[in-house]
């Protein structure tokens, strides 16, 4: 049975998260892309869902986060919405809905705003996407920062390793977390930097910093549900740790079934009208 219970019912709202980092307390945050799951870990007590364009990845089968539309992340932000009482709902934008100009990003966030109902997007990027935040900021949309490995950027990057390890791109990653910050953003996701680095950007900035492979010197932590469930079960980084084996479950459950059907025990005289 689940060890937790969260006290605040209230619908978590992006002002709370702040409220909650000024008080110390941390911010759990998970992936979901279906009704059923969303449902589930709302009433587990998430603080944060994140509809993750992950879902390329562990819905879809793609090998990256590149080719998921606005229309599939729609379909996962309603389904998701749907199943949700308390948790804040962040939609990702998809790769190439924000990045060219202004007007579509808007276009775009309005979209999954109106289509979905949920409570914010996310965008991977700092300075270069800066009009793109900054127009979607204007018509009222809450945004979520995402820097350091961004997984939209993987073709860029040509691995999925650490990212800002050298003074360079730790300085950059600094002044990106400060320009969200400054022009409205609500929180900011580190994925996959130094924890002194992660450390050093949630103690200067006043937003929440919610991280995924960046320490526990943030103010937060999300990980993607797949993963965490060990329904993704090849998939084990360091920065990851498993609450389940769902993945085993599911295997045995299923091959339970099958010897159950082929040897004629299943349905038994109880099981039929
Ligand atoms: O898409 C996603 O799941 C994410 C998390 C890894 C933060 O952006």
């Amino acid at each position: 049975m689940s060890t937790y219970t969260a006290e605040d019912k209230r619908k978590v709202t992006t002002h709370r998260l702040v409220e909650m980092k000024q008080r110390g307390e941390k911010i759990s945050m998970l992936t979901a892309y279906d009704y059923s799951m969303a449902k589930l870990i709302d009433e587990a007590g998430i603080d944060v869902i994140l509809v993750g364009d992950s879902a390329s990845n562990v819905m879809a089968g793609n090998m990256t986060t590149l080719p998921i539309t606005l229309d599939q992340m729609i379909y996962h932000g309603k389904s998701v919405v749907k199943g949700v009482k308390r948790a804040l709902v962040v939609v990702d934008m998809p790769f190439g809905t924000y990045q060219g100009n202004p007007i579509n990003a808007l276009e775009s966030a309005i979209r999954i705003m109106k289509e979905t109902h949920a409570d914010c997007v996310k965008l991977e990027g700092g300075a270069e996407i800066r009009e793109s935040i900054e127009k979607i900021l204007s018509a009222g949309i809450p945004v979520v920062g995402h820097l350091g490995l961004t997984p939209q950027s993987i073709n860029k990057f040509g691995t999925y390793a650490v990212r800002a390890k050298e003074e360079a791109e730790a300085n950059k990653l600094i002044g990106d977390a400060k320009l969200l910050q400054e022009i409205g953003c609500s929180a900011l996701v580190l994925e996959k930097i130094p924890a002194a680095l992660a450390a050093r950007v949630a103690a200067e900035l006043v937003i929440p910093v919610i991280g995924i492979g960046a320490g526990g010197g943030v103010d937060g932590q999300v990980l993607v549900m797949h993963d965490m469930l060990g329904i993704n079960m090849g998939f084990r980084p360091k920065f990851l740790r498993h609450y389940a084996e769902i993945g085993n479950t599911i295997i045995d459950a299923v091959g339970n079934y099958i010897n159950d059907v082929k040897s004629g025990d299943f349905p038994n005289e109880n099981e039929q009208y």
